[in-house]
This record gives structure tokens, C-alpha cells and sequence, in this order.
């Protein structure tokens, strides 16, 4: 099973591959000692993250040819900008012909569009999104795994259902020997190439664990490591990328400083967004976001949340519903609802057009069954699948009733590249593309 399509070094400009797809060339960092032009590669989160034989990668190259071109021709039906402009708002319409001139949208503009309410400006809007997607990165959709390791947490988030609020939750934590082999496993056996660690704020694990973690991980498999660990420390961030991580996975859940105080009692965004920061000098690639639909929240807030995101470099947006937990002081509040996800990712689109991978939270997932599908089509272009140890899942409770909690990985796999085949998209994540 493989998730990236091998692609071939064409040339090296220092630790820069260009690297070509079927006549389609993207750039990849170089990490790798011994990479010449000619050699066959995956590449993943603009990394190259591994070398193949020429003869294992021209066969897997051959049974991709005809249906790679077969899911740019889907990808490009769906995507067509086919519709009725009968009784739209001039002034929606005007804005829409601006995203797609590829002319930055005022704020005000993207409030507008993140204001309006007919179904019909909202498909137009959903469609808009989608065809900026195909037109500047292709059919090209991430498909990460995670591996949630622990469900111990010392923060006590007003939101989070494994928060100190939870007293009756039964807590886990994996053995770095668990963590090492069920990563192992997930990229030898399920081919996963870009695998998210992540965890409650657990100091259980000492800063030299986490990194023998991620080191032994990198030296039995070829695989993009995502952190996500809470606010660890900037010496630990420092070490773990030194350990071979290259991704972190950090939402600031909210830009509004006063709301952010009420729901992390006791924290500081400052400080938040000072781990990210660096985290990005260090190198790290930027997966980050925050949660739609906090009591409180305006949609002025979420706009704002996507304008950080974007100014935080975000590589890679993780937008998804807040879904009240009962055993949380916000087990009351209204969840929010699917339309407002919807045009979250929309906008986010609109606001980072060339370049941001979006993501299909399991959140949204589990607010409504056909996220993935309806996501994908205003939008977004990444999944990530749940390959923590199955009895282990369902205590991962960071809000009730989670999709996949007892999907085997299989299934998830199956299900996720059926979807993927249907939408004409490529289960690639083939780094950042070299866009005209
Ligand atoms: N609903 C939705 N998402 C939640 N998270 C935590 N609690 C909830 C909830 N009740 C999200 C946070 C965190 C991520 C790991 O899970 O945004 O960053």
C-alpha cells in the first residue's frame, strides 16, 4: 500500500530536488546523503523521505500511470465552475470573479463571504474554493496518520474532554516501546508516509524519551514525523527537530487573547504562538489552527484565526468544530454546526490560495458523516486517519462519540482511498509545487 507516488529526482541544486511526476515537477528538501539526479524518491511535506529502487518504483509507476491521469480527469470534472449566477448578489459575485483573478480579497470581502447565508451563495462559495484547489495544487490530498500516545493531560482546557475536568476518564500511556513499534508498523505494513505523535501535556515522558521516540522511529522506517505534545518548551522543540521530527501540530484554538484566557484558565497565548514561532525558525514544518464554534467566539474571531494561521506559515491548516465533552465546565454549550465548518475551510482557501493543505478534522467527521466528501469539494485537501492501538482509542475522549474509535486501520485505509478514487484526488502528498 503506498500513500506517495515515487517520483524522480530530475536535478539537485543543493539540498533542493526537483523532482518530476509524470511530466509534473515539484521541489523537495534533501536530507539523504547519497541522492543523485536519476534516483526514484517519496517525498513527503516537501521532504524527501526516502529512496527506492529504480525497479520497485518503475513498477509501481506503471500501475499508477493510467490512473493517475484518470484522477486529474475526474478531479477536473468535479471541480468545473458550473454554475447558476441567476439571483446571486452581484457584489458575492464580483468578490468570487476577484479569488479566482487570483487578486487578494479585502478582509472585508472574505467577512462578507463568510457572512452570507442562502444555500446557493454558500455552494457557490464551496465550488469557488474547490476550483482554486484543483487550479493552483492539483488533486493532491495528504493522508497522515496519528498515533495518540497518551490520554494524561496536566491543563485543565475548559473544552477538552481529557483535561484534569475529566476525574472518571481511565488514562493510558503508551510505552515508548508501543509508540516505536505501532509507528513502525504503521508505515511498514500500512505504508503510511507522514505519521502525527501526539498527546495530552504529559511530563510523564522525559524530554530524552521523546526523543528516542522519534529517533528510533527515523531509524527503522523512512517517515515525516509530526510533534504534537502541548506546550513542551522551546529547548525540548529544539531537541526533538535535532531527534529528526519535522513537523509540529499546534493549534493556538483561538487568536482572541480574552477568550483564549477563559477556556486555557491560567495560560497565555503569547506563549503559545512563541512555541510555534520557533518552532518554525527551527525548521519545523507549521501544522496549526484553532476550534470553530467556542462559546463566545465570533465569526470576526475565526477570520482572524485563519490570518494568524496563514501569518504563523502555516503549512498545513487544522480547522475543525468544537463539540462540547459532558464531563467539561462547556458541557452545555451549542456544538457547532457543519455549515459553519464548511466555510471555514472555504475561506481559509480563499485566504491561502497557492499553497495551504487543508484539513477534514475527525471533529467535523464526527459532526456529520459526509465531511470528508463535502470538505474536499470547498476546498480542503488532506485527511488524517487514526492508527493508535484500538483499545487504546476510545479513552482518547478529547470530546464524546469520536469516528473511527474502533475502525480498523485497514478499513480506514480502504474507505479513505475509495473516497479519495471517486473525488479524482491522489493520495500523494508530494511536496510544495512549483506553481507558475
Ligand atoms: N471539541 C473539538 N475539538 C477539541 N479539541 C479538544 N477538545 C475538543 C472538543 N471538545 C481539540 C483541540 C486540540 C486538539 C488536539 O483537539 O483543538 O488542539
Amino acid at each position: 500500500m503506498c500513500y506517495a507516488i515515487p517520483g524522480r529526482v530530475k536535478a539537485l541544486h543543493d539540498n533542493v530536488a526537483i523532482v518530476d511526476y509524470f511530466g509534473e515537477e515539484k521541489r523537495a528538501l534533501n536530507e539523504l546523503d547519497d541522492l543523485a539526479p536519476g534516483d526514484y524518491i517519496y517525498a513527503q511535506g516537501g521532504y524527501v523521505i526516502e529512496k527506492i529502487l529504480p525497479k520497485e518504483a518503475q513498477a509501481i509507476l506503471a500501475t499508477w500511470k493510467e490512473v493517475f491521469f484518470q484522477l486529474q480527469e475526474t478531479d477536473l470534472r468535479l471541480s468545473r465552475l458550473d454554475f447558476e449566477k441567476e439571483g446571486v448578489e452581484k457584489r458575492l459575485l464580483r468578490i468570487l470573479d476577484k479569488a479566482l483573478e487570483h487578486i487578494t480579497l479585502t478582509r472585508t470581502e472574505v467577512a462578507y463571504l463568510f457572512s452570507v447565508k442562502s444555500q446557493k451563495a454558500l455552494e457557490l462559495i464551496g465550488k469557488t474554493a474547490n476550483f482554486l484547489r484543483q487550479k493552483y495544487l492539483k488533486n493532491s490530498c495528504c493522508v497522515h496518520g496519528i498515533i495518540e500516545i497518551s490520554n494524561h493531560c496536566v491543563q485543565r482546557c475548559t473544552y477538552c474532554g481529557i483535561s484534569q475536568h475529566n476525574t472518571t476518564l481511565p488514562r493510558y500511556r503508551m510505552s515508548v516501546d508501543e509508540i516505536i513499534s505501532t509507528a513502525v508498523r504503521a508505515v511498514k505494513e500500512y505504508g503510511f508516509k507522514a505519521l502525527v505523535l501526539q498527546g495530552g501535556e504529559d511530563p510523564a515522558y522525559s524530554q530524552d524519551e521523546l526523543c528516542k521516540i522519534v529517533r528510533s522511529i527515523k531509524e527503522e522506517a523512512h517517515v515525516l514525523i509530526s510533534i504534537s505534545f502541548g506546550e513542551i518548551g522551546i529547548e525540548a522543540l529544539k531537541k526533538l527537530y535535532d531527534a529528526g521530527a519535522r513537523a509540529l501540530l499546534m493549534r493556538f484554538e483561538t487568536s482572541n487573547k480574552k477568550l483564549y484566557r477563559s477556556i486555557r484558565p491560567g495560560k497565555d497565548l503569547d506563549e503559545r504562538l512563541l512555541h510555534i514561532r520557533k518552532a518554525e525558525e527551527f525548521g519545523y514544518l507549521i501544522m496549526t489552527g484553532a476550534l470553530i464554534g467556542i462559546p463566545g467566539q465570533t465569526k470576526d474571531d475565526i477570520i482572524n484565526d485563519i490570518y494568524l494561521a496563514k501569518e504563523l506559515k502555516a503549512e498545513m491548516y487544522s480547522f475543525g468544530p468544537f463539540i462540547p465533552h459532558p464531563a467539561t465546565p462547556l458541557a452545555k454549550s451549542v456544538p457547532c454546526n457543519g455549515v459553519d465548518v464548511l466555510n471555514t475551510l472555504a475561506m481559509i482557501r480563499f485566504i491561502d490560495p497557492l499553497r495551504a493543505k487543508i484539513l477534514i478534522t475527525t471533529a467535523f467527521e464526527t459532526l456529520q458523516h459526509d465531511a470528508r466528501e463535502k470538505g474536499l469539494l470547498a476546498g480542503a485537501n488532506s485527511v488524517m486517519l487514526n492508527v493508535t492501538p484500538i483499545a487504546k482509542r476510545q479513552a482518547y475522549a478529547i470530546y464524546p462519540d469520536r469516528m473511527y474509535q474502533a475502525t480498523d486501520v485497514g478499513i480506514q485505509i480502504n474507505e479513505t482511498l475509495s473516497l479519495l478514487r471517486g473525488l479524482g484526488r491522489a493520495p500523494t502528498d508530494l511536496g510544495v509545487h512549483l506553481v507558475p
